[in-house]
């Protein structure tokens, strides 16, 4: 059996599923550069049936990419397998993504189907995408809690018409890895025609067995992975791309399997998802939390200093951690900027250089040193976003133990400037009282944190509030050397991805 195993990365599809991380298209394509530089075989890049802004992200991205092959997700109907093709055709390399649940409990509650019924609409729907391109995707959803012969006769009908590949899900998070592996053996044997394609899985994290039971499919067969980078997608999550590569990665003797993954793109591609979204990464997290790879205790210390195989199984560098992390300073010039951001995963344009430059001066007043995290801020500030409906001008607050909170703000919203004044409980509550007023919203500010990018007391504080309005969720993110400053920029972030939201809506008819 080959050993290669095809990474099939969904960050921008179901990733993109997880509240609150809706990424605009600016965002979505440079998330798929990164991407492709990360070495993934295929990319799912949106589910162009859900609504306006999928489909022109999805297009974007089949447009510029040149390597990766780019997905697109349907459900069985010709209008979705359409609007799937509608966005992928430019592609290199297309693929159509056709999926349908195959477990009684949605065949008779979600879909109202029978089992033949469910037969006849995956072989409609296969050979129809078939006749489009060559290479299709069949998922049977909530394949784990399927019926296994059913849902071996469905693979073999969806092979039968010309699938290339077929995907297993765990949609629900509810397998365990021995049972998995049973069932990856059991779909084997029993899909008589399951030479002709790739066997893939798909697998959700609710009990914290995603990347067990992914790789536990690997090791019976399974030869694609689909996963997200940090983990993120509906309700826990989905499998980390993150951890299936490093376990492969660090134990090739127990998993003789090989990718196409460059292991030094693993962190600048967590960083970006992070920022991109709005979502951070829990510092405990496996290979790509800020706790990863330090250590507290002094005879962890002591060993790692005297030899840091002692504690470390895997080294920093080898996931793009830097561990040297002084890069520029006040007198760095634009030639050393950008070549330190082409090292970390940011080609820009003259033109982009020279608004990060300025932004980089700005900041280097402030801070002595910056460090590649503060320039990853700067970018995604200053490029990745969408022409912004609500931008700070001005803020000016004042506070301490005698006096009470006040803050006066000047926003420019849609290129007209508002200035307001006004008390709060403190500093963050005034600004944000007043943001709120100028921008007349109607977002109700369900989460707000603080956490530092870097150490040291200069260091960048990095602000994440989450907004709720009429059901729609908006992360919203701002850094700046001052709290204040970064909380007003991640308010007013979080109000500008509501704004884009309100005026994207997913259709109503799409629930996965
Ligand atoms: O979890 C799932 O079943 C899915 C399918 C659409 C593949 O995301
Ligand atoms: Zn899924």
């Amino acid at each position: 059996m080959d050993n290669r195993i095809l990474i099939f990365d969904t960050t921008l599809r179901d990733g993109e599923q997880s509240p609150g991380a809706s990424m605009n298209p600016a965002e979505k394509l440079r998330l798929a550069v990164q991407l492709e530089k990360l070495g993934v075989d295929i990319i799912e890049a949106g589910f162009p049936a859900a609504s306006e802004g999928d489909f022109d992200a999805v297009s974007k991205i089949a447009k510029k990419l040149e390597r990766t092959e780019i997905a697109g997700l349907a459900r069985t109907s010709k209008e979705d397998i359409d609007r799937a093709w509608g966005a992928i055709q430019h592609a290199a390399k297309p693929r159509i993504h056709i999926f349908i649940a195959t477990s009684d409990i949605h065949l008779e509650y979600k879909l109202k189907m029978s089992r033949d019924e469910i037969i006849q609409a995956t072989v409609d729907a296969v050979r129809y995408a078939k006749s489009l391109t060559q290479n299709v995707e069949f998922s049977a959803e909530d394949g784990s809690r399927s019926d296994r012969d059913f849902l071996c006769k469905v693979f073999e009908a969806a092979i039968g018409v010309g699938a290339t590949t077929i995907n297993l899900p765990d949609t629900v998070g509810y397998a365990v890895p021995e049972e998995f592996t049973d069932l990856v053996k059991y779909v084997i044997a029993h899909t008589p025609n399951l030479n002709e394609a790739v066997l893939s899985v798909h697998c959700h994290n609710d009990l914290g067995l995603a990347t067990s039971n992914t790789i536990a499919a690997l090791n019976a067969g399974a030869r694609q992975a689909e996963v997200t980078i940090n983990g993120i997608g509906e309700r826990a999550g989905n499998t980390s791309l993150e951890e299936v590569i490093m376990a492969l990665h660090t134990r090739p003797n127990y998993f003789p399997l090989s990718t196409g993954i460059k292991t030094d793109q693993i962190y600048p591609s967590s960083r970006l998802v992070s920022m991109i979204t709005g979502i951070m990464v829990q510092p405990n997290k496996a290979i790509v939390g800020a706790n990863a790879f330090s250590h507290e205790a002094g005879i962890h210390q002591d060993g790692v200093l005297k030899n840091p195989m002692t504690y470390e199984i895997m080294k920093p560098e080898t996931i793009g951690l830097s561990t040297n992390k002084l890069v520029l300073g006040k007198h760095s010039g634009r030639h050393a900027l950008r070549s330190r951001l082409k090292e970390i995963g940011y080609d820009l344009s003259d033109e982009e250089l020279k608004i990060v430059f300025k932004k980089f001066k700005e900041l280097s007043d402030k801070k002595k040193h910056l460090v590649d995290e503060d320039l990853e801020v700067i970018v995604a500030e200053s490029i990745l976003r969408t022409k912004d409906i609500f931008q700070l001008e001005y803020l000016h607050v004042t506070s301490g133990t005698t006096v009470l909170p006040m803050a006066s703000v000047q926003l420019l919203i849609n290129g007209r400037s508002v200035q307001g004044a006004g008390y709060g409980n403190g500093p963050i509550d005034a600004v944000f009282e007043n943001i709120a007023k100028l921008a007349g919203t109607e977002s109700e500010l369900l989460r707000f944190s603080v956490s530092a990018i870097t150490g040291g007391t200069d260091a960048q504080g990095e602000v994440t509030v989450r907004l709720k309005e009429n059901g729609l969720i908006a992360l919203g993110k701002g850094a700046d050397p001052d709290i204040i400053t970064a909380s007003a920029k991640a308010y007013i972030n979080g109000l500008n991805r509501m704004e884009y939201l309100k005026a994207h809506p997913a259709k109503d008819s799409v629930v996965l």
